[in-house]
């Protein structure tokens, strides 16, 4: 069994699609940085489309079309990192409302909730999504988002966006809410599916060069736009014009990129399953995986970004870390260098320690984000990585 094919079109679209030299004077082919942060107005209050750099650029604007386009969406907002955009859609909420979260969402997600949303009098239960019998009985009448990773971090658990959309829908105005960042619009495309809203660390697979920290909300919905475009401006979370190029330029490769990190993810995710020393691995892409059949279902394909439990404790998984030459023992996923990390010491620390257990994120869970690096290279490294692992 595969995944879904992909319709034709999509590398046209991030090549093309808000990108017309028409919309400017000087018909330049590549989008020009507008770094400017102010804009001539013709009388008081008439103006060309941009006022003032936050509420406006002409760079981020090609980016947020361009964005739009890829998810098929009516609309694209960026924001100055992932956690921006995500903070954007929790300042739609209000003081007593609650939110059903994954419960094995990005710890820097999972901290924003549990540190400060709750603050502000939001509150949240966590729930693995993946049943969606935890779903239903987690809903309060107070409920108004249910916000999801799907395949999560690090757990790669995946969850059924069309049936959750179907059970929120069917509950009334809650919205749904899909964290996209593993497989961007090139793999899932949450609107499709019913989802009323995704949301991008654009920091990572689409921007895919380790180079810019920004965020990104696609929306169909003319409602949830104008709010997020007024809380954008509002809070003030904008990237800059600069990182809005470079994102776009990125979007280029966009499904050349997801091809490559696929077909190497793959093969290192079959490598690992047959290594003596590795007890499992966790790629939706395998039979093995218990999501394989809900993966292929509602994707067209898979990232690089796995993990897997190497076998025996924090000094093996550490032995095996440091032992890594071409994979940098670094956080972060998405760009075309291979990293590797252990999450329970590294980006969800932050996830409290109970938790953390219950889910099964452990000393010797390891992820790893395949780049485009040779494939042959990159085995080779983890195989001796591994080797002296089992000999420490
Ligand atoms: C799945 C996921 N969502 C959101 C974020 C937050 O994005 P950013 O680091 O751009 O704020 C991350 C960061 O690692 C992530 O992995």
């Amino acid at each position: 069994m595969s995944f879904k094919i992909q319709p034709k079109g999509f590398a046209t679209k991030s090549i093309h699609a808000g990108q017309d030299p028409e919309q400017w004077k000087s018909a330049c082919v590549i989008p020009p940085i507008s770094l400017s942060t102010t804009f001539k107005q013709d009388a008081p209050g008439e103006h060309r489309g941009y006022e003032y750099s936050r509420s406006g650029n002409p760079t981020r604007n090609v980016l947020e079309k361009c964005l739009a386009a890829l998810d098929n969406a009516k609309y694209g907002l960026t924001f100055s990192s992932g956690l921006g955009a995500t903070t954007a859609v929790l300042t739609m909420l209000n003081s007593g409302d609650h939110i059903i979260m994954g419960d094995d969402v990005y710890g820097g997600t999972n901290r924003l909730i549990r540190q400060v949303a709750s603050r502000l009098g939001i509150s949240a239960t966590f729930v693995d999504a993946s049943n969606l019998e935890n779903l239903k009985s987690a809903f309060k009448l107070e409920t108004k988002l249910v916000w999801i990773e799907s395949p999560t971090n690090p757990l790669i658990k995946v969850a059924d966006i069309e049936a959750i959309a179907k059970i929120c829908h069917e509950k009334g105005n809650i919205i749904v809410a899909v964290d996209n960042t593993f497989l961007t619009s090139y793999f899932q495309r949450p609107l499709e599916l019913g989802a009323d809203l995704v949301c991008y660390s654009l920091t990572k697979y689409m921007n895919g060069h380790t180079d810019v920290v920004m965020g990104g909300i696609t929306i169909n919905s003319e409602n949830l736009y104008t709010r997020l475009k007024f809380l954008q401006n509002a809070v003030g979370i904008v990237p800059s014009p600069f990182d809005c190029y470079q994102v776009n330029r990125s979007l280029k490769t966009l499904s050349l990129r997801m091809r490559q990190h696929q077909k190497n993810g793959i093969l290192i995710a079959k490598f690992l399953e047959s290594h003596a020393f590795v007890e499992k691995v966790l790629h939706p892409a395998l039979e093995s995986h218990p999501h394989h059949s809900i993966a292929i279902k509602q994707t067209y394909g898979y990232s690089g970004v796995f993990s897997f439990y190497i076998k025996g404790s924090l000094k093996h998984a550490t032995a095996f870390l440091k032992a890594l030459k071409l994979f940098t023992l670094a956080e972060s996923l998405g760009g075309y260098e291979s990293l590797a990390e252990l999450p329970s010491i590294m980006t969800h620390a932050s996830v409290p320690i109970e938790d953390r257990k219950l889910l099964g994120i452990t000393d010797a869970l390891i992820r790893l984000s395949v780049g485009l690096e040779d494939s042959d290279d990159l085995i080779d490294d983890l195989r001796r990585a591994l080797d002296i692992a089992a000999q420490a």
